[in-house]
């Protein structure tokens, strides 16, 4: 399909002939991270596309969008509808979409690719891309728990790649985690730590280890309380209110399986399952294996270990 239509301007710009400032971006994949990720960034001020699939797909993508601005208009603008609908209005004025990302990358500064928890996926997505984007433009991935490095090795940019580990949901969350391998430049570190800051963002900075910082402490307790559960000792509404009144945390960890999705937790469970099969913080779940296997996904299918409408 055609990119849907609106000029391409270069907006590479160099603040001085070290800094990199981006202004364009491309985010690939609509889901629930890259549609957070796109209405942040366009809320910001940047110009953003958008790509996924189908057309369908960024249907759907976009009016998440719309609703999540609502909200965060709602809050901002509260007695003022004139400025949130002017806020709604310019925000998704930022935001184009294609399903065809060849054809949008030769313009854009910085490309965030939140397509599935897959190796393989994100080595052909990259590889394509590479072909296609000027030789500046700086790739970042936003996975949860594959290493930047081996994404980047399917690139001939590994000094302009880096990790941009946002969290759920993105225009509420605040923090972002900047990601550098060994082969990231200085200049794009930087660039990306700028980018966090431009989103409103707290950027940390981390090395490329499996899980980072967050999910390298989160993924463990989340599949801690699916095996408590699994083996009888207690039921996930307890665990789950036991977590939010005696530990402060705003979901159970169930609640928040479902949010992240189960697939994605299995995709990343697995993995870290694969690179160290003897230790029992990274074992597998039959429980989680189970819902993923019959479609049970979390909140975005309507279900996952708890029913939603
Ligand atoms: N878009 C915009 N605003 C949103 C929103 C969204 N998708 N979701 C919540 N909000 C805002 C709204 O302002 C909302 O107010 P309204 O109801 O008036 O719209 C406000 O947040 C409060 O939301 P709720 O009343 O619906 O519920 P809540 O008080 O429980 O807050 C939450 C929701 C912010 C998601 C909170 O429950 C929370 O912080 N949960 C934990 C999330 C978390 O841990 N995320 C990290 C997951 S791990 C990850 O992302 C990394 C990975 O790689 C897997
Ligand atoms: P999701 O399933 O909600 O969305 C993924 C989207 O990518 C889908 O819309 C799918 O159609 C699209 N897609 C798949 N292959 C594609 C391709 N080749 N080209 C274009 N689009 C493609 O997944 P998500 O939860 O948004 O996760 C996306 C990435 O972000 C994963 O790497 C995940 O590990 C990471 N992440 C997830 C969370 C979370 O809480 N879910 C948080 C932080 C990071």
């Amino acid at each position: 399909m055609a990119f849907v239509t609106h000029q391409i301007v270069r907006t590479m710009s160099s603040v001085s002939a070290k800094k990199l400032l981006v202004q364009h971006v491309t985010v690939i994949g609509g889901g629930l991270m890259g549609s957070g990720i796109a209405q942040t960034a366009a809320a910001t001020g940047h110009s953003v596309v958008l790509v996924d699939q189908t057309e369908d797909i960024l249907a759907k993508s976009v009016k998440g969008i719309e609703d999540s601005l609502k909200r965060v208009a709602k809050k901002k603008f509260a007695d003022k509808p004139e400025a949130a609908a002017d806020f709604i209005k310019k925000t998704m004025s930022n935001i184009k979409t294609s399903t065809d990302p060849a054809s949008v990358v030769h313009s854009t500064d910085l490309v965030i690719e939140a397509i599935i928890e897959n190796m393989q996926a994100k080595h052909e997505l990259f590889k394509t891309l590479d072909t296609f984007a000027p030789e500046q433009t700086i790739f970042a991935s936003n996975t949860s728990s594959l290493s930047i490095t081996e994404i980047a090795n399917s690139t001939t940019r590994q000094d302009r790649f880096g990790g941009l580990h946002f969290f759920n949901p993105v225009p509420v969350m605040k923090l972002v985690e900047v990601v550098q391998t060994p082969m990231t430049s200085r200049k794009t570190f930087d660039a990306l730590i700028d980018f966090s800051r431009a989103m409103g963002k707290q950027p940390v900075s981390c090395k490329d280890t499996p899980g980072f910082i967050v999910n390298r402490l989160l993924v463990p307790y989340m599949m801690e309380a699916i095996r408590l559960h699994e083996q009888g000792h207690g039921s996930k509404e307890d665990i789950d209110v036991a977590m939010k009144l005696g530990a402060g945390y705003p979901m159970g960890p169930f609640e928040l399986v479902d949010y992240v999705g189960l697939d994605t937790t299995k995709f990343i469970i697995d993995g870290w399952h694969e690179l160290e099969p003897n230790n029992p913080l990274f074992a597998p779940s039959e429980m989680l294996n189970k819902l993923v296997e019959s479609g049970k996904l979390g909140k975005k299918t309507g279900e996952g270990f708890y029913k939603y409408n």
